[in-house]
């Protein structure tokens, strides 16, 4: 048998070309084989022993606020049955899945988190070769693709696990109208009513669940888009098939369009006010005050009505000065037959005519 000899041989040309100990970002101390098939030579132990990681294929589904692990076993084979030193890598895929972002490196027992998982993620390892990533506390931005890297002498092998976050995207026009924000202020909308800007996936999403709006938004790409379930000629044409209508890429500071945002379940809890009289929008803020909570986001209304059916046929003032209501269960004189949050636009806000929502933290 010469194939053995053979590998080992390429194994070590291979590491001689590698003048830099760096590696994937790591340091690799040839010197210290750790326990194993190993004969003292770093790469050499690992001659005809692979090693395997495993991920889920399927996405994972999780919620703003929520605590999620990411599952990530490895093993060998043929399987070894000392203990090895490795190293573990976690890293969050962007840019089209060119780029990362480093998430948390471990070595043994220590290890470290980086950027905005500092302090919110560690390391699951309840069973024997387990790498699993536990994130708490998830933010909006938190889904997406992340990569289990594990690196064992010169074998280092990854899988992929996909997080997406449960939520809810809706159109966005600011106070003023239609066709008003550029790329940048259509993100800032959207951060200033508790979301952000919703990305291309989001949308398709929501277009297979039954969006349809008529007027173009940006999205998290920087393209421009709407979603038309019924399509009707003032909306792309009759006789296109239903779809995500696309003006493409667009001047992200010249160009001016909606916005389509995204939410997520929230902790506390958005009510409608209980008040005696009909309020002025700055009444309205005062009077949540009063009630010790303050005058509810739009993303927050989302969130309510598809997360927690929140259900009522009074329309409220909301901070950003639009009025609108939550309806979960459709019914007479409460709008469309299709559940939904509707709208009045942005009324006079010093007339004393609607009531408010209002959002506690608890
Ligand atoms: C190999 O394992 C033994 C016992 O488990 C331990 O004492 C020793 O330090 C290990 N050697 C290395 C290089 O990790
Ligand atoms: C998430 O984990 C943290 C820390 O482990 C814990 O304090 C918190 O209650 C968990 N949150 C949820 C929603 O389970």
């Amino acid at each position: 048998m010469h194939s053995p000899l053979v590998l080992v041989v390429l194994q070590l040309l291979a590491s001689n070309c590698h003048s830099l100990p760096f590696f994937n970002g790591f340091y690799y101390d040839h010197t210290h084989p750790g326990n194993g098939t190993g004969n003292g030579n770093g790469e050499v132990h690992f001659n005809g022993v692979k090693l395997v990681v495993n991920t889920p294929e399927d996405a994972l589904f999780a919620y703003r606020g929520g605590n999620v692990t990411l599952p990530c076993l490895y093993y060998y084979v043929p399987e070894l049955y000392s203990t090895r030193r490795i190293r573990i890598k976690w890293s969050k895929l962007h840019k089209d899945n060119t780029k990362e972002r480093d998430v948390l490196v471990a070595i043994g027992p220590r290890y470290r988190s980086f950027g905005e998982f500092r302090g919110r993620v560690h390391l699951r390892q309840t069973m024997a070769r387990e790498a699993s990533l536990v994130i708490t506390d998830l933010k909006l931005e938190d889904y997406g693709k992340y990569k289990c890297e594990v690196i064992d002498g010169l074998e280092d092998e990854s899988g992929i696990v996909e997080l997406e976050l449960r939520g809810v995207v809706f159109p966005y026009q600011p106070y003023g109208g239609r066709y008003q924000l550029n790329f940048h202020d259509a993100k800032k909308a959207c951060e200033e009513q508790d979301a952000m800007l919703a990305s291309f996936e989001q949308l398709f999403k929501a277009w297979e669940e039954g969006l349809d709006w008529c007027n173009a938004g940006w999205v998290l790409d920087g393209t421009v888009q709407y979603p038309i379930t019924l399509p009707r000629e003032p909306c792309g044409g009759k006789d296109i098939s239903p779809g995500l209508r696309s003006y493409g890429e667009r001047h992200k500071l010249l160009h001016r369009f909606d916005a389509f945002c995204f939410s997520s379940s929230l902790k506390g809890k958005v009510y409608y006010l209980n008040h005696p009289e009909k309020l002025n929008f700055e009444e309205a803020k005062a009077a949540c005050q009063e009630d010790e909570s303050t005058i509810a986001k739009v993303g927050q209304l989302f969130a309510a009505w598809r997360f927690l059916d929140l259900d009522r046929c009074d329309a409220g003032w909301l901070a950003d000065a639009s009025v609108r209501y939550p309806i979960a269960f459709p019914r007479l004189n409460c709008g469309p037959p299709e559940p939904g949050v509707r709208s009045f636009g942005f009324p006079d806000k010093t007339q004393s005519t609607y009531g408010v929502f209002c959002y506690k933290m608890s």
